[in-house]
């Protein structure tokens, strides 16, 4: 990988439109460092749950294509035969490495074309125009945040291959024990959600907003994420052999599908082994679980006498800021979180005492996305922007939300009011989860 780090720890520049330039760059040089492999690893498809990291590369062109290009730029499509292939809804996964997508070459220099136009349309563009496209840049926001959620969607794909040496790996900050596992919130009114959206710091999505005020009874909330050791005491205790803790859609998925342990797990006698990018290395009892599915959290949770977090709970948590740190750009890496690939692994629990909430709760941004216990469902007062195939066409009882990013999530792409949302049954997302309990 390129020198990655120089250019996530760039908060720099001053110009809104330098600080978009520069964050396009950063991102389409994260994105061409995850494609820096073989033809073969980037046509095959490695899990019929992914796409071939061809089309994540080309896709993130289209995308840009249609939004900066053609919806601000009023530019002619370049390529408008290509589309079709690049239009997530017209064709499912699983057929994606059966279509005639782009080769790699290909697909390079397509992006590479739409970017060159791009940073045209930047240079024109008016971003003090009312228009809530232009308006504070809200356009590159998008597709800045498009392509860095696809790195990581890729990231996911490169471990599914179990090809080593393809992801680097980094340094992280030793963990540190929590003296009160579990943090008091008290019950009051909070904000859930936010009206920001062509704020220069976070250009929040649709359904982010709007901010609306909201009851919370009294909880609890762990202060650190669940860690690999904790979740062996279930699997220890029996966990996935007691029907009592699961809820029976989950227990039944887990059967069908032999799930006795977080995806990518193996037991050795009596330890439990992992792989890592293609390499096999002892589970570390100190970091946060990954690669569990919700309903492996909501079961656990169970196990542990407790419940997951609803995501107004997780949010509320954070303590009412853009970060649970307060309003700094976590473009500075080291000190709050572990975010944006600094090293490719959650960081150990109690890693990061600087980026606590004002209530003290820790590692809520970055290490693992977690799981709540919400539907992912819009706010009251949702108004669709813009357009419905981001966030709309998935509301219901069919997603849950995740909060808080992962490792492998770019700063740029989270926030306190951030949402994600995935199938109960996904795991080869970089998710955890931490506990919640009812104040008695
Ligand atoms: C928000 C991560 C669920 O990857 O399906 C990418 C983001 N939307 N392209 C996804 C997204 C369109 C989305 N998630
Ligand atoms: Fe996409």
């Amino acid at each position: 990988m390129t020198d990655l780090d120089a250019v996530l720890g760039n908060a720099g520049p001053t110009g809104l439109k330098e600080r978009i330039a520069a964050e396009l760059a950063a991102v389409r040089e994260r994105s061409l460092a995850y494609t820096d492999a073989d033809d073969d690893l980037l046509v095959r498809q490695h899990s019929p749950l992914m796409s071939p990291l061809v089309w994540d590369l080309a896709h993130v062109g289209n995308y840009e294509e249609l939004w900066v290009l053609r919806e601000v730029g009023g530019i002619e499509p370049l390529r408008p035969e290509i589309d079709h292939l690049y239009d997530a809804f017209r064709h499912p996964r699983k057929d994606r490495p059966s279509l005639p997508l782009l080769g790699p070459a290909e697909a390079r220099k397509y992006i590479s074309g739409v970017r060159g136009r791009v940073l045209d349309v930047l240079d024109q563009v008016d971003l003090t125009d009312p228009d809530p496209l232009r308006s504070g840049g809200y356009v590159f926001g998008l597709v800045l945040q498009h392509e860095h959620q696809h790195d990581e969607t890729m990231l996911a794909t490169i471990q599914l291959s179990r090809r080593p040496g393809l992801v680097r790996d980094g340094e992280l900050p030793p963990g540190r024990p929590a003296a009160e596992p579990e943090v008091h919130i008290p019950g009051g009114v909070f904000t859930l959600g936010t009206d920001g959206g062509t704020d220069t710091v976070a250009w929040a999505y649709d359904n982010e907003r709007p901010a609306h005020r909201l009851y919370l009874p009294g909880y609890l909330i762990d202060r650190h994420p669940v860690t690999n050791g904790a979740y062996t005491e279930f699997i220890e205790d029996g966990g996935y052999r007691d029907p009592r803790w699961w809820l029976p859609q989950g227990w039944e998925w887990a059967e069908r599908n032999g799930v006795e342990a977080p995806l990518f797990w193996t037991r050795d006698g009596g330890a439990w082994w992992r792989v890592r990018f293609g390499r096999e290395e002892p589970v570390p009892p100190d970091e946060p679980v990954q690669h569990v599915s919700w309903y492996e959290a909501d079961a656990y949770a169970r196990w542990a006498g407790k419940r997951l977090p609803t995501e107004a709970e997780w949010e509320k948590a954070c303590g009412g800021r853009t970060y649970p740190w307060g309003e700094a750009d976590p473009g500075r890496l080291g000190r709050w979180a572990n975010l944006g690939h600094r090293a490719a692994r959650p960081a150990p629990a109690g890693a990061f005492p600087d980026g606590a909430s004002p209530y003290g709760v820790e590692q809520l941004i970055g290490d693992v996305w977690e799981w709540t216990d919400s539907w992912f469902q819009p706010y009251p007062g949702y108004r669709c922007f813009p357009y419905e195939e981001y966030s709309k066409v998935f509301f219901g009882e069919t997603h849950r939300v995740l909060r808080g990013g992962s490792w492998a999530t770019h700063p740029s792409a989270v926030r306190t009011t951030f949402r994600n949302w995935d199938y109960p049954i996904r795991r080869q997302i970089f998710a955890g989860f931490r506990c919640a309990r009812s104040e008695e």
